[in-house]
């Protein structure tokens, strides 16, 4: 079956911590939906699909564009964030969130002008099969419009905190270059060449830059804790000799120290706001 490793992942690790901690994900993450729903454009009344919507908040910004006429499905393959995203969205009537791999489902019912991504679509094993399925869920002259990291190196909220542990406990095994996971579309060559295998047109890529707080505004020992409980420090940490654990941590508290304000920890995010349209 297509996404097997994702969907185990999304199921239990990945989606455990985020779920405790969805409001500061969300408030981490906060400044990519304006990017997304500026790029993505939708008109009162339009159809909307979110894909890996994890727990919603995206699809509940949508759903404020759109209005009660419109309608947004939020899409993902964990059960745990879906039932998260249903119980944070109950007074939301528009929105309706179903399970099902991007990648494989039939979207054709969904007939939506707008899919829109925040950071949900680099998890695919076959990414040109995932953006051809997902343009049969939009309409002839629709608009694809989502957010992926750029490359790691690029990315502080992941080198600073990964360069202490790394230093530590060593290296993790990472995904290679267009392997499924968080910085798969991190290179705009590759955006382009997917987008364009799988019959999207229009294609725009453009880098954006914000200053996130981790976890949002949480001092420091709060930033380390939502850090090592977070799916990347739990794959690195656990299983490790408890003593490492500790010496890991205190490297994490001494790296994150300089980028301490009192709004919070504060590290770059590096992202590309991908635009493209269905040809008619
Ligand atoms: C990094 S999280 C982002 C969640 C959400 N968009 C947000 O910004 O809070 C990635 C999401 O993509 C979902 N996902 C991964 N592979 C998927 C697939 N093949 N089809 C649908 N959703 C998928 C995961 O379950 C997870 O919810």
């Amino acid at each position: 079956m297509a996404n097997e490793e994702m969907r185990e992942y999304w199921n239990a690790d990945g989606s455990m911590s985020w779920v405790r901690a969805a409001d500061r994900y969300d408030a981490q993450l906060t400044p990519f939906v304006d990017d997304i729903i500026g790029a993505a454009a939708p008109a009162v009344g339009d159809a909307v699909i979110d894909i890996g919507c994890g727990t919603g908040a995206l699809s509940r910004a949508a759903a404020g564009v759109v209005g009660p006429g419109g309608s947004v499905a939020g899409l993902d393959i964990s059960a745990p964030f879906l039932e998260e995203a249903r119980r944070r969205s109950a007074a939301v009537a528009q929105v309706r969130f179903a399970e099902c791999d991007a990648q494989t489902a039939d979207l054709a019912p969904y007939a939506a002008a707008v899919a829109i991504s925040r950071f949900g679509v680099m998890f695919f094993d076959d990414p040109v099969a995932a953006f051809a399925n997902i343009a049969r869920g939009v309409v002839a002259g629709g608009r694809l419009a989502f957010a992926c990291w750029r490359p790691a190196f690029e990315n502080e909220w992941i080198t600073v905190p990964m360069g202490a542990v790394v230093g530590v406990l060593g290296m993790p095994d990472l995904p290679g270059p267009g392997a499924p996971g968080p910085f798969q579309m991190g290179d705009a060559d590759f955006v382009r060449a997917t987008l364009q295998a799988s019959g999207w047109a229009d294609i725009e890529i453009t880098p954006v830059d914000h200053q996130v707080g981790i976890g949002g505004s949480l001092d420091l020992d709060a930033a380390v804790a939502f850090l090592v409980d977070d799916g990347i420090g739990r794959r690195m940490l656990d299983g490790k000799p408890e003593d490492l654990q500790v010496q890991a941590r205190q490297a994490l508290r001494e790296a994150l120290s300089p980028h301490a304000t009192p709004e919070g920890v504060i590290l770059g995010a590096a992202a590309w706001l991908v635009a493209a349209t269905r040809p008619a």
